[in-house]
């Protein structure tokens, strides 16, 4: 074993994995074992099993499964060299031999020179507001209560009229023209190129790792006709659908908080923020989109959408109402009460607990919608009565559970004046619907595992008694010498490897001997062993394991015999088919059927 390998294994035996994990998602106890929603796919019931005991886990659904320091490497898609590093950094280990480990993330190269663009302009931004010019921002920023710490915080620049010397700065810096383009700020014509944001406050707006990938800009005078904010346009590195502002300041408190606030504008970031609640994100908009809402999956949090008061507003927390109620995520929804301001005029308002009360005034998705359709309908004509209960039914049959779905039955047949019967007559209807829909419910966290033909049965017995003992490896290469199952048949012969180096097996640790080995298909094996290694295990036996060899050798014996029988077939009449299936079936059973 080389020197990788002992560090590997020294960092692994001192990670209780249940507390890397930890760090990274919401574990919750279960039993012997701890359960967590799988960040590997979009998981909608805790599927995602975790052993303190073999220190390994194990996804029932996708069937990603590991150790540690797995987990690191395909959570936060790095190399596996990082990954220890990162797991030692969480658990507080130090060796020496971690620094010979270092490796710079695997960023492309080729985009490098856009970030360290962003790093200068950055800074030249939050210079220029320093300066005589940038006064007016200042004063702006100072007239709508943004606080120094919180201008440092979220580096909060300006950018001076004069464009030209934006790039002349970046220039002298050393970064290209070429470059200054791909970072999206050019304006003007390429003879005389100059900064689209100029004369505009700037919000840098960085991702999940706090790097600034582009900026927002905000016009100072509000009787301009201007645009508002001027955003970078998509760039190699700016995607603004995947953008959530402040996600990188958010994330470990919204998991250490358990709910994350999704907000429209940064102003309104700030306000929370000067509250004292950290665990807010905005949407920079009202929409919502699949990459936000993957992003919010793997925080593993209750969702609290605060949107502004105001009409568009409180159409689009409708509609992410919906989106949030079909894909089960937790969430609720701050009640605006008809207030049309947001969250930054409130706490100009009414300060800190004047927004904090307002945060705290949430209401379930059906709620939400019996406001917000009751708000839109005049409820004394009969067809608007109806168009709400028709409205409303059909969210109602998405309720959790059938005592809240009755209740708000109740509360729409008092709404509507139609009778409770008739309503949930109706009620049914669309739940049926519901349940037709295709739906994985994983609630029991064991594999279903498909009836196991006898042979595999028999090769699975015996591999289940090889992942815990030297023995059986022994009886496995004497007398069994190959399983038929390919993905058994490589393990067995990872683990006759592994027992050359090792006296007893710990699995956490032989995989991080597979996912260092050069062998194909390791994230396949690696997948395997934690599912094999999630099941009851059997005490080693001599009887067991020749019971299974026995086995074993009838259903080889069969399946060449079989094999043979076929040859024998080949361009027969029927008759002389039926007189070699006679034959056979004296000394042979009746071949299984062949798919
Ligand atoms: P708002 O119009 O609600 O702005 O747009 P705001 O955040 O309250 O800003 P102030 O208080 O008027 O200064 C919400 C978000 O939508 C995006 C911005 O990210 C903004 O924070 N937006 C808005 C744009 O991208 N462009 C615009 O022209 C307007
Ligand atoms: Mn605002």
């Amino acid at each position: 074993m080389d020197n990788h390998d002992t560090l590997f294994e020294d960092v692994l035996k001192s990670a209780n994995i249940v507390d890397v994990l930890s760090s990274y998602i919401n574990v919750t106890k279960k039993g012997r074992n701890y359960v967590a929603l799988c960040p590997f796919h979009d998981d909608r019931n805790p599927s995602l099993m975790i052993s303190s005991e073999k220190q390994i886990y194990k996804c029932f659904v996708c069937g990603a499964g590991g150790n540690a320091i797995t987990f690191v490497r395909d959570f936060e898609k790095i190399s596996i060299g990082e990954a220890v590093q990162k797991v030692a950094s969480i658990i507080g280990f130090t060796d020496e031999r971690l620094k010979s480990y270092r490796e710079e993330r695997p960023i492309d190269s080729r985009l490098i020179p856009l970030y360290k663009c962003l790093t200068d302009l950055t800074e030249y931004y939050q210079y220029c507001l320093t300066t005589e010019e940038g006064q007016i921002a200042t004063e702006y920023l100072n007239k709508r209560k943004i606080s120094s710490a919180i201008q440092k915080t979220y580096k909060i620049g300006y950018a001076l009229q004069n464009g030209e010397a934006t790039v002349m700065f970046l220039q002298q810096r050393g970064h290209s023209i070429k470059t200054i383009e791909r970072v999206g700020i050019l304006g003007g014509s390429i003879e005389h190129p100059t900064d689209r944001n100029r004369g505009r406050l700037i919000f840098p707006i960085t991702n999940i790792d706090g790097q600034v990938i582009g900026f927002s800009a905000r016009r100072l005078n509000d009787k301009s006709a201007e645009a508002k904010y001027v955003n970078s346009p998509e760039t190699e590195i700016f995607h603004k659908s995947e953008v959530l502002y402040n996600i990188d300041k958010a994330k470990d408190s919204a998991r250490h908080d358990g709910y994350i606030y999704v907000l429209e504008g940064f102003m309104d970031i700030f306000a929370l923020v000067e509250a004292g609640i950290k665990s807010t994100v905005a949407l920079m908009g009202t929409f919502l989109t699949s990459e936000h809402l993957k992003i919010l999956r793997n925080l593993n949090v209750e969702i609290r959408i605060c949107l502004d008061g105001d009409e568009p507003g409180q159409a689009a927390m409708l509609k992410i109402s919906e989106t949030l109620s079909q894909n089960q995520y937790k969430y609720r929804i701050v009640n605006n009460d008809g207030d049309t301001r947001d969250p930054d005029d409130i706490y100009q308002a009414s300060g800190v607990n004047g927004l904090k009360t307002y945060l705290n005034n949430l209401l379930s998705g059906v709620d939400f919608a019996f406001n917000y359709y009751s708000n839109h309908s005049q409820l004394d004509k009969g067809t608007e009565r109806e168009k709400l209960a028709q409205k409303m039914l059909p969210i109602i049959a998405k309720a959790p559970s059938e005592l809240l779905a009755e209740d708000y039955l109740k509360k729409l047949s008092h709404l509507t004046g139609f009778p409770l019967r008739s309503l949930s007559k109706e009620y049914r209807r669309y739940k049926n619907k519901n349940a037709n829909d295709p739906q994985v419910a994983v609630n029991d966290f064991h594999p279903e595992r498909p009836l196991m033909q006898r042979l595999q049965l028999a090769e699975h017995e015996i591999l289940m008694q090889m992942l815990q003992s030297p023995e059986a490896v022994n009886f496995y290469q004497k007398e069994i010498g190959y399983f038929y199952h390919d993905i058994y048949r490589n393990i067995a012969n990872f683990l006759i490897d592994y027992f050359q180096n090792h006296e007893t097996i710990d699995i956490a640790n032989l995989i991080t001997e597979l996912e260092l080995s050069s062998i194909s298909g390791k994230e396949n094996l690696t997948n395997q062993i934690t599912e094999l290694s999630f099941e009851k295990k059997p005490p080693y036996s001599l009887e067991h394991l020749q019971e299974c060899q026995k086995i074993i050798t009838e259903e080889k014996n069969q399946i060449s015999a079989e094999d043979e029988l076929q040859k024998k077939l080949i361009g027969k009449t029927d008759i002389e088919r039926a007189m070699i299936l006679n034959e056979y079936y004296k000394t042979h059973k009746r071949p299984r059927k062949k798919g």
